[in-house]
């Protein structure tokens, strides 16, 4: 059985004091009985003071961004190592905000992703079609095209999670409906069986983002290959993002 994740992407949000009223929030909500992986990602400047605060918590780090490059003349960039450096655990790769705004293609993601993974690190790789995708009925063709892209029979598929975030959920409110949801994930995890195998694909974490709140959390967690979420809005405040947990701690049990 796959055990649910939980990852809350902070993005540009929240200041070292903001962050840590928030840490308190979650730290005093937290349980070390819960049937979910739980990760927060908040943005670079927070990941080293964030990893002492996840100290002793079920908690875990995860930044939003990694270079493809171990160290060098890069500026403004960040290297796996330094992640690894910070207690991180985790890296978000491919979220459609770097695609559509700083234009990463999926030949750099797929070399950010054999360089965070061969550093140690965990991707969560996310994939999601446009509205315009969808209303052409393009959704599986975009999707297959973004996980062939940057994903091979040699990545190491025990590091990996994917996020299926549409695009057009994504901080507008409008969430898939779980029956949305619940169609690509399976068609992911298909298309995850045709680079990998079988059973490699039924191991990997398929999380849904896109406007997850504590309100639609349960039903689309009750999917069967939704395996947990990408929460952006809802995890900068410590009751949602507890709700939205405790709600995959449900299916976990
Ligand atoms: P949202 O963001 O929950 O605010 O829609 C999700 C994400 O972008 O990961």
């Amino acid at each position: 059985m796959r055990r649910p994740f939980v990852a809350g992407n902070w993005k540009m949000h929240k200041t070292l004091a903001e962050a840590r009223e928030l840490m308190a929030g979650l730290r005093a909500g937290s349980d070390a009985d819960w049937k979910v992986t739980v990760a927060v990602c908040p943005p670079y400047q927070l990941l080293f003071p964030m990893g002492r605060e996840i100290d002793k918590t079920p908690i875990k780090l995860g930044a939003q961004n990694v270079h493809c490059q171990p160290q060098g003349a890069f500026t403004g960039e960040v290297s796996p190592a330094m992640l690894i450096d910070c207690k991180c655990d985790y890296v978000i790769i491919g979220h459609s905000e770097r695609r559509q705004q700083f234009g990463e293609t999926e030949e750099l993601l797929a070399r950010k992703i054999r360089a965070a993974m061969e550093a140690g690190l965990d991707v969560i790789y996310c994939v999601g079609e446009l509205l315009e995708h969808r209303e052409a009925g393009d959704t599986e063709k975009v999707v297959a095209k973004q996980l062939d892209g940057a994903l091979a029979s040699d990545v190491d598929a025990s590091r990996l999670t994917i996020a299926y975030e549409p695009v057009w959920a994504i901080g507008t409110g409008k969430t898939a409906s779980p029956a949305q949801a619940q169609e690509v994930h399976a068609f992911i995890r298909g298309r995850l069986a045709e680079i990998f195998d079988q059973a490699t694909a039924e191991a990997i974490i398929i999380q849904y983002g896109g406007s997850v709140k504590p309100n639609n959390a349960k039903e689309l967690l009750s999917c069967p290959d939704v395996d947990g979420a990408l929460v952006g809005g809802a995890c900068l405040v410590a009751d949602d993002f507890l709700a939205i947990i405790r709600a995959a701690h449900e299916t976990g049990s």
